[in-house]
């Protein structure tokens, strides 16, 4: 199975980011995490971060036909990209939405999310270890 996990703007600066809320571990150690996972669960994990909605775009209609499933946290453009939705609806591959941060208990902007509407499931509030939950969920439902 091949997944690819997308990451939105500013999450290349885990870390050093407001770790008060999205903790001390940084975005290579995420990286670490998901080459852990793709070992241990025998699958093909592809990563890519932007920081531009365009390049996030591009990349999930890249997407169609060589990826079985997506994890991704769009970030900020979560609560306003309505492109990102469209793109997710476009190819159709599954996907589960991932926010390092429990966002229902923050901002109330940010408990709307336009993207998880094209999203098969949602995890929040787990820090790092729900990128690997997500991979699970994907393997699980649709490996
Ligand atoms: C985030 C939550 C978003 O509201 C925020 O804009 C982010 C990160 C998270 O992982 O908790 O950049 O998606």
């Amino acid at each position: 199975m091949k997944i690819l996990v997308i990451n939105g703007p500013n999450i290349n600066m885990l870390g050093i980011r407001e770790p008060g809320i999205y903790g001390k571990n940084t975005f290579a150690d995420l990286l670490a995490l998901l080459e852990r996972t793709a070992m241990e669960e025998n699958l093909t994990i592809e990563q890519f971060q932007s920081n531009h909605e365009g390049a996030l775009v591009d990349k999930i209609q890249e997407a169609l036909g060589r990826f079985d499933g997506i994890v991704i946290n769009p970030a900020a453009y979560t609560h306003t990209s309505v492109a990102i939705l469209d793109a997710l609806k476009a190819v159709s591959i599954p996907a589960v939405e991932v926010h390092i941060s429990d966002v229902d208990a923050r901002e109330p902007f940010r408990q709307i999310s336009y993207t998880g509407l094209a999203c098969v499931h949602t995890i929040k509030g787990h820090g790092l270890d729900g990128y690997r939950e997500a991979v699970l969920y994907l393997k699980e439902h649709f490996g």
